[in-house]
């Protein structure tokens, strides 16, 4: 099974957990791209948030209801990716430069399903962590965030300045607040335990779905 298969079933095992006129978060990028058919195919009555205007236009496409986060301010369940998923489960996210409305969207879900192919497990986190940075003070910000570089390619749609801090970290709770401590950061890619609910990895024909307790923690 390709890395592309994997992710299809893995989107494909998410889709099954979504039940009839539920409020969904969509995420971004390739593994959340056949989500959508696949969550279209099952004919429910959902109304969707979108994290980008790339996923929006693929939802509407596929005829799913997608209405704005402020018209939806609570959602039952938000399915998305990550680039790294380590113990915990600790997430980095931002590949795709959409970490910070993705932070908000799972926020604001009940259940915050990640969806991966099985080369994004990993045995701990490691750079790049996506940030998104105030472009007012960029300069000085990037002087104070030794590590972080600004990456190349368009702005955040909120208008902030996609960059990777790009240094070494044991502690991705210590980066965490590290990071949030600063206030030209507008958000990162670390995405803590608190914020998962279950994940999903296939691991060539085989899933493997875990679930976990946010009140645990
Ligand atoms: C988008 O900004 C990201 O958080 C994605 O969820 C993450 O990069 C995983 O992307 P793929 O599913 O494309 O690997």
């Amino acid at each position: 099974m390709t890395v592309d298969e994997e992710k299809y079933a893995a989107a494909a095992f998410a889709a099954g957990l979504v039940e009839d006129g539920m409020r969904v978060g969509l995420g971004t990028g390739s593994t959340v791209a056949p989500l959508i058919p696949a969550l279209a195919a099952r004919g429910l009555s959902l109304r969707c948030v979108a994290t980008s205007d790339a996923t929006a236009h693929a939802a509407v496409a596929a005829g799913l209801v997608v209405e704005s986060f402020d018209q939806l301010p609570e959602l039952d369940i938000a399915i998305d990716g990550a680039d790294q998923i380590a113990p915990g489960p600790w997430l980095i996210k931002g590949g795709g430069r959409a970490h910070t409305r993705e932070k908000l969207v799972a926020a604001a879900a009940g259940r915050f399903v990640v969806i991966a192919s099985h080369e994004k497990v990993v045995p701990r986190l490691s750079a790049p962590v996506p940030l998104e940075l105030l472009a007012f003070g960029l300069t000085s910000t990037l002087r104070r965030l030794r590590y972080a570089v600004p990456r190349e390619g368009p702005q955040s749609p909120d208008g902030g300045i996609i960059a990777d801090w790009t240094g070494e970290f044991d502690d991705p709770q210590a980066l965490a607040l590290l990071l949030e401590a600063d206030p030209g950061v507008v958000g990162h890619g670390l995405f803590p335990p608190s914020y998962v609910t279950d994940v999903v990895v296939a691991t060539g024909q085989h899933i493997e779905h875990t679930q976990h307790d946010r009140d645990a923690r």
